[in-house]
């Protein structure tokens, strides 16, 4: 199959940055493509201990003979990006992949930051404007990377949004019941200024446009020509299967399809060969609200989000921890198609003992094996999960599988076996280099 698909199977934080940084190696692809989602994402990558926490680059920007892709499905909001190439750029000069940035792609504007602001917080969102920028692409009000072609069509179509938004806010303030004393944050004439956003994203457009490595235009004609050249490509999905907006726990999700389908439309190209392979931790973690059935409460959750270092890579939030659930993961297979996985933080389980597998959910004296449920029914679930010896050695170090333990084989297989689904990777430790082929 020629290419690639490296996606969420959880709820995000899965270890997709390190994943992609370990497939992208490959000569065979040429390029490495985001598809959806914005810097609400953070996939970090580490190379003998310096560590790169990725937003909107795609995580194979460190191989300077590679294509890096930001597909039209992306939302980019334009300082942060440069923000990341600028310390990109001082760690390794312009030894980088070059980056092709879709015309096509939204941007988010600074109305959508206050807006997620205000309202975002019964899902306790990353505040990164993201929910009010796909609103407002659905809503065919959204402003693209191409608006920036003219100045003046650009600084046109800010104050016609600006107009509405304006509004809008001040009448989300009242709604969502801000006090008083919080509103200076969402200070108006400051952040809403009409010149200073017009002069900023296109001092930012400019910048973008005159580095050598940097190119804005179509996505969809430059994956299809390498596809017709018998080039791979390695996809990146960004969050994750149960925060996708059609498949995910709706709410408590996030604003696109981080599924296989959203590769599709965030590229405008169909690859005919396509290998999916879902990332999943060694357990489960979750930032924001929504349901988390096998979530700990207790000293073993603690330990995982202490020896996992378990902290939000956007918004340092610490992330909720629990036993890890195949009900999910099989059910992200059903989504995606799944063809394999990626096992990643295998080493952050070494000492606890007994581990326990979430397999079903016992709902009114039915057990269910998959996370075909809504949240009503959630709430009533009770977990089944199967228990599993630990080991206490450390494996960060491991090379080969038959070097595991033979409880960490078991762990491993235990998954393989109720997923049906062969794992290729597994992580043992955060660096590039901990990492397990198993063939
Ligand atoms: P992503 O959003 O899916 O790319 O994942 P994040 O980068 O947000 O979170 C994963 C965290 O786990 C990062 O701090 C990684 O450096 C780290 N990590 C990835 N794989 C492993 C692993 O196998 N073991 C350990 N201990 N850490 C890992
Ligand atoms: P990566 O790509 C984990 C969560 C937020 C919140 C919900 C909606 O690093 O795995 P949003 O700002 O997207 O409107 O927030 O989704 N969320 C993530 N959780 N990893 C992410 O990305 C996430 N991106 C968004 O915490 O619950
Ligand atoms: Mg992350």
């Amino acid at each position: 199959m020629n290419h690639t698909v490296v996606l969420g199977t959880q709820w995000g934080d899965e270890g997709k940055g390190k994943m992609v940084d370990t497939l992208a190696k490959q000569k065979k692809f040429k390029a490495v493509v985001r598809y959806q989602g914005g810097n609400n994402a953070g996939h970090t990558v580490v190379v003998k201990g310096e560590k790169h926490a990725f937003h909107l680059l795609p995580s194979g920007i460190l191989y300077p003979e590679k294509t890096c892709v930001i597909g039209n499905g992306v939302i980019i909001n334009p300082q942060v990006l440069l923000k990341e190439i600028k310390l990109l750029e001082s760690r390794l000069g312009e030894k980088h992949a070059r980056l092709l940035i879709s015309d096509k792609a939204h941007l988010i504007m600074p109305w959508h930051i206050l807006r997620d602001g205000i309202a975002g917080g019964r899902i306790g969102t990353t505040s990164r404007g993201i929910g009010p920028t796909y609103m407002d692409y659905i809503g065919r009000s959204g402003i693209r990377m191409m608006d920036f072609e003219n100045k003046k069509i650009f600084s046109q179509r800010v104050v016609q949004e600006l107009a509405w938004n304006k509004k809008l806010i001040k009448l989300m303030l009242d709604f969502y019941r801000i006090p008083q004393k919080e509103r200076k944050s969402f200070e108006l004439s400051q952040t809403l200024n009409e010149k200073r956003i017009i002069d900023s994203y296109w001092r930012g457009l400019n910048l973008l446009k005159k580095n050598r490595l940097i190119a804005i235009g179509d996505v969809s004609l430059f994956l299809n020509q390498l596809d017709k050249r018998g080039d791979s490509i390695l996809f990146e999905g960004a969050q994750a299967t149960l925060l996708d907006i059609a498949h995910g726990t709706y709410p408590f999700v996030t604003s696109s399809n981080p599924t296989v389908g959203g590769l599709y439309m965030g590229t405008g190209f169909r690859p005919r060969k396509l290998k999916v392979i879902g990332v999943v931790k060694a357990y489960t973690t979750r930032v924001g609200k929504g349901p988390f059935p096998t979530e700990l409460f207790d000293q073993v959750g603690e330990k995982m989000r202490e020896v996992g270092y378990e902290y939000g890579t956007t918004t340092g939030r610490p992330r909720r921890c629990g036993w890890l659930d195949l009900t999910i993961v099989k059910y992200a297979k059903l989504i995606n198609g799944l063809d394999s996985l990626a096992i990643t933080k295998l080493d952050v389980l070494t000492g606890i003992n007994p581990l326990k597998i979430a397999v079903g959910y016992k709902i009114n004296h039915k057990t269910r094996d998959i996370f075909t449920v809504n949240l009503e029914q959630l709430a009533k679930a009770k977990v089944v999960y199967q228990k599993i010896p630990g080991w206490k050695q450390d494996i960060s170090r491991v090379r080969q599988f038959v070097d595991l333990p033979r409880e960490t084989q078991n762990y491993v297989k235990k998954i393989e076996n109720l997923t049906k689904l062969p794992i290729e990777l597994i992580g043992v430790g955060p660096d590039r280099r901990q990492i397990i082929a198993k063939s």
